[in-house]
């Protein structure tokens, strides 16, 4: 296959839900599909990371948390599908943000009983800064769940995106009949448990079947029929110029446990799933097609053994061939590396390859030369942008109970947030405090164990007043200064050195913003690499 073809036959794409809306169990369903896995329960809720070979840390095992995020490929209906996992727990929601970056496009999934929930809005939020096209599945509809048409206003409202149902459930909960097929026209008759992976119980054509009553019954067959008929009337014909452009979500309903709805999904993904696209660099898009190799790293994984401190880089391949042993530019560091074992994830194994292609994602061993968000091109000096940290939730000063090994202190927690599992801030000019930021307080825990066990380092956190940490930036180098110097107390750096100021509350921000209409407060950290 050339480049072209590579690119034609690929489709990256992660799947995001609130926890416990089903995406694990979705997860493995299509794994089955694939061939990846053979028997239905090799993909745990939750605890993904125990058959696949990215369980690096013990406190994810204890926790039974899927911390990490890793990468199944597999091959469906002539195409080689790479599915990026993300975690499910809230707290790592920064790594499924980054693991989004490096998608082509999503499958959400939604519980039929509890509708949008709130970390669904806020993964939205994320794919329509991207303009990520999204497919929707409404999932557990064996369970007594909400009316369909509200569910679709309540996607419409909350999500701001326009849905177009492609497929339309007969009854929820214990009276569950099926899914009736609104792009063919086709029924399929519900069967509970079923854990087969062929197309069976295609029962009729068309509604106007004359078998559709006796099967469904007169009175969900009127239902359904006037349903259609609604639909129809209520909805445009599914677009999919406007779902690739990630403003029109096409919506399946199912049931993943019952592996019911799932065919449809993956077939029409299948479909209309966009191959790998374009990706922003501060020199313009950087086409796949392009004939230089180039890509970036959206996730770094500490190494399982706490004995060597080797981690893996996942890095996206965005542009041309990527080849073993080949040396790349790294970017950011203005060095030359070389990588003789880059690793692929095809069925849960990581195996040993010679050469990527856009859409793929590869392991790379690394003694700790990468940070979130690096480039390696074949010698040009392009970096990729739109891989932004946001601005923290909670906020800590770590301060070392080991003054003999403040060094190792040090390292570590450098060597951490360069992985992204926290922001780390530092106020130099008062003591070298240092400040960790994170989106949840699960990260405070994760930080402690590692630092202790891999690093031999112990701390404790305190609790500072800190609401929100604003990058600050502005055209008037003065301004900047001046306001640095008057609001030092409040002032740190990031990892790049740049200004943030550490907000109390967000009434001052706001009082903030208003008198200093120099400086500019930005709530990402996007604007930096769009500028470098
Ligand atoms: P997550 O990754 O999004 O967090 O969700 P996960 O797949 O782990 O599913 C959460 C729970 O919902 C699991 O139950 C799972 O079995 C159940 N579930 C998934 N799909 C369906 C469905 O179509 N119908 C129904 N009724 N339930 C579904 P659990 O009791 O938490 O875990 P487990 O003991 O089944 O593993």
């Amino acid at each position: 296959m050339n480049l072209q073809e590579q690119i034609d036959h690929r489709r990256t794409f992660a799947i995001i839900s609130h926890p416990d809306a089903g995406k694990t169990t979705l997860t493995e369903k299509l794994l089955l599909y694939g061939g990846a896995i053979q028997v239905a329960g090799a993909v745990k809720s939750n605890k993904i990371k125990k058959t696949a070979t990215s369980d690096f840390m013990d406190i994810e095992r204890q926790r039974g948390i899927s911390v990490a995020t890793s990468v199944m490929a597999f091959e469906y209906g002539g195409k080689l599908i790479n599915l990026l996992d993300t975690p499910g727990h809230k707290d790592f929601a920064e790594d499924t943000y980054r693991t989004l970056t490096a998608v082509d496009s999503v499958i959400l999934v939604i519980d039929c009983v509890k509708g949008v929930e709130a970390q669904t809005e806020r993964l939205m939020e994320v794919c329509r800064m991207r303009n990520t096209p999204v497919i929707i599945f409404i999932n557990k509809l064996d369970r007594e769940g909400r009316d369909p048409f509200d569910l679709l206003e309540e996607l419409e409202d909350k999500l701001s995106i326009s849905v177009r149902p492609l497929s339309w459930p007969i009854n929820m909960g214990s009276r569950f009949k099926g899914v009736y097929k609104l792009y063919d026209g086709s029924l399929r008759l519900f069967d509970a448990g079923s854990q087969k992976v062929e197309d069976d119980a295609l029962v009729i054509e068309d509604l106007t079947d004359p078998r559709l009553e006796d099967i469904v019954g007169e009175r969900d067959a009127g239902q359904l029929a006037e349903d259609v008929e609604l639909i129809e009337g209520l909805f445009e014909e599914f677009d999919k110029e406007l779902y690739a452009d990630g403003l029109l979500a096409p919506v399946f309903f199912g049931s993943a446990i019952n592996n019911f709805g799932v065919k449809e999904l993956l077939d029409t993904f299948v479909q209309i799933a966009p191959s790998p696209q374009s990706r922003p660099t501060n020199m313009g898009p950087i086409e796949p097609h392009d004939k230089k190799f180039s890509g970036f790293v959206f996730k770094i994984h500490a190494n399982l053994d706490p004995n060597h401190r080797d981690r893996i880089a996942f890095l996206r391949v965005c542009s041309g061939k990527f080849e073993r042993n080949t040396f790349y530019h790294h970017v950011r560091a203005e060095k030359k590396v070389r990588f003789s074992n880059p690793t692929s994830f095809m069925a849960q194994k990581k195996s040993i390859i010679d050469e990527a292609f856009p859409g793929d994602v590869i392991g790379l061993y690394d003694t700790g030369n990468f940070k979130i968000g690096d480039t390696l091109t074949e010698g040009k000096k392009f970096m990729f942008s739109g891989i932004p940290s946001f601005s923290p939730e909670i906020f800590m000063e770590l301060i070392n109970k080991d003054p003999m090994r403040s060094k190792q202190l040090e390292k570590g927690i450098q060597q951490l947030t360069d992985e992204g599992v926290a922001q780390l801030f530092k106020q130099e000019h008062l003591g070298n405090r240092k400040i960790v930021g994170t989106v949840g307080a699960l990260q405070f825990e994760v930080i402690q164990y590692r630092l202790e066990h891999e690093y031999k380092a112990t701390c404790v956190f305190q609790p500072i007043e800190v609401y929100k940490a604003c990058w600050i930036t502005s055209e008037d180098p003065n301004a900047l200064k001046e306001f640095v110097k008057r609001k030092d107390r409040y002032i740190a750096t990031d990892k790049n050195g740049i200004y943030v100021y550490l907000a109390r509350s967000q009434w001052l921000l706001n009082s903030e913003i208003e008198q200093n209409t120099a400086i500019t407060f930005h709530m990402t950290s996007e604007f930096k690499t769009a500028v470098v």
